[in-house]
């Protein structure tokens, strides 16, 4: 081969192959995609540039949630239907394609089925996850954004919580979340080539703007933010409010609300900053809120002005394992990912309400 011809070759071969490393730089496997936080994910990480492999057995999600998010991103999505204990279901997609990274969000999440369940949720979110890991070790993928959650802080005794506060759980889901944290520590410790970001998020709620995608509780929800929502649509009568006799600033439950978009975007901003790393970075865990605190009563006001809808409520006894009060620093995200939250209560409300108006029985409305 004359020079010139070889030098062209060698030209076409290293273009193709900076072609194929940037690819296999945006390809994503995200675990329970189909679900609330990761179907908004999927869209945020499909605006940034990443390919998206959702891996979801459908336990807590509807398949028209991944329609939805198709039909926003405008292109169909690569869906898998599997389960995260499943290794050779979870072999084959590691074979058919080369992740850069996965970010694992399937996992149960009802506290009160955890106390009544704990081998099932145990064995869902601690098993499934050492199975994702060992998956993950097998072909050589060692970059993982975990979804883990402020619970793992338990009743904190100093306010804002930043990442060093001491750990401790009171109930499986708790404890589940906890564990894989301690599995993800141990793994980082006895080989360095893992990063690992268990992202510890506050309360997530709020909805897509669009109001095509958002949190569709299977049964009469256990959280704040859709207990108020289905009482503003006439679904439910009242809202109990478990205690009035906190120590805050009107006696309700103090939380960290943060809107589900902006959760989706701290993922993408996870990704970017491991994207940039040179070097693994081994257990990073990083709090994912927006650093304020918001009452129970301040956030039904606050619906209710949105929503011009009555809330009625009650107040009951406090509820067994809540805490008074619990908010983030957020700071650490700002600093190492460039990330902070952007939307406001109102911002929350106003998204919650025009998801939960214009499908009222959630994906199950049309
Ligand atoms: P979700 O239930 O809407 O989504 C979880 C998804 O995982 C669902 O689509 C479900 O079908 C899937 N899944 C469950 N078990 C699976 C398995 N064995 N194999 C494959 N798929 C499985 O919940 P979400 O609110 O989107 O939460 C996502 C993650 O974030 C969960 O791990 C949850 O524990 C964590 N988290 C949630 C909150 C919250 O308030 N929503 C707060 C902190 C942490
Ligand atoms: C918020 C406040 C309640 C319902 C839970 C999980 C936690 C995490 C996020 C996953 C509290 C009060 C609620 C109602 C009420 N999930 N409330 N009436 O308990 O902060 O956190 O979801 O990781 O692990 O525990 O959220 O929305 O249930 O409650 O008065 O009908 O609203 O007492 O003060 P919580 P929540």
């Amino acid at each position: 081969m004359k020079a010139p011809l070889q030098w062209g070759v060698f030209f076409c071969l290293k273009i193709a192959l900076d072609i194929n490393m940037e690819n296999y730089k945006n390809k994503i496997l995200v675990t329970g995609g189909a679900g609330y936080i990761g179907s908004h994910t999927c869209i945020a990480l499909h605006e940034a540039g990443y390919e998206v492999v959702i891996y979801d057995n459908l336990s807590n999600s509807s398949f028209e949630a991944v329609n939805r998010v198709s039909s926003l991103i405008g292109q169909p999505i690569d869906f898998i239907e599997g389960d995260i204990r499943d290794a050779d279901s979870l072999r084959q997609v590691f074979a058919a394609h080369q992740f850069f990274g996965v970010i694992h969000f399937a996992g149960l999440k009802a506290v009160g089925e955890s106390v009544a369940k704990p081998l099932m949720y145990y064995d869902n979110n601690v098993s499934g996850t050492i199975t994702l890991l060992k998956i993950m070790a097998e072909y050589e993928v060692k970059k993982l954004v975990f979804s883990s959650s402020a619970t793992v802080y338990g009743d904190p005794e100093i306010l804002p919580i930043n990442e060093d506060s001491p750990r401790s759980c009171t109930n499986p889901y708790g404890q589940s979340k906890l564990t894989v944290e301690h599995v993800l520590e141990d793994l980082a410790l006895s080989d360095n080539s893992w990063s690992l970001i268990p992202l510890r998020y506050f309360n997530p709620v709020g909805a897509h703007p669009s109001g095509q995608i958002g949190e569709d509780p299977n049964d009469i929800p256990n959280n704040l933010m859709p207990y108020i929502s289905q009482v503003a649509v006439g679904k439910l009568d009242k809202l109990s409010i478990f205690g009035n006799d906190y120590a805050t600033v009107d006696g309700t439950g103090v939380r960290d609300f943060i809107h589900v978009t902006d959760l989706a975007q701290g993922h993408v901003a996870a990704l970017n900053y491991l994207k940039q790393q040179k070097q693994s970075l081994g257990f990073l865990p990083i709090n994912l809120g927006s650093g304020k605190g918001t009452s129970v009563l301040e956030l039904v006001r606050a619906f209710s002005a949105v929503s011009a809808k009555d809330i009625p409520f009650q107040f009951v006894g406090r509820r067994a394992g809540d805490i008074a009060s619990c908010y983030a620093s957020a700071d650490k995200a700002q600093e190492l990912l460039g990330w902070k939250a952007s939307l406001s209560i109102t911002d929350m409300c106003q998204d919650t309400w025009r998801w939960q108006s214009m499908n009222p029985n959630g994906y199950n409305s049309i």
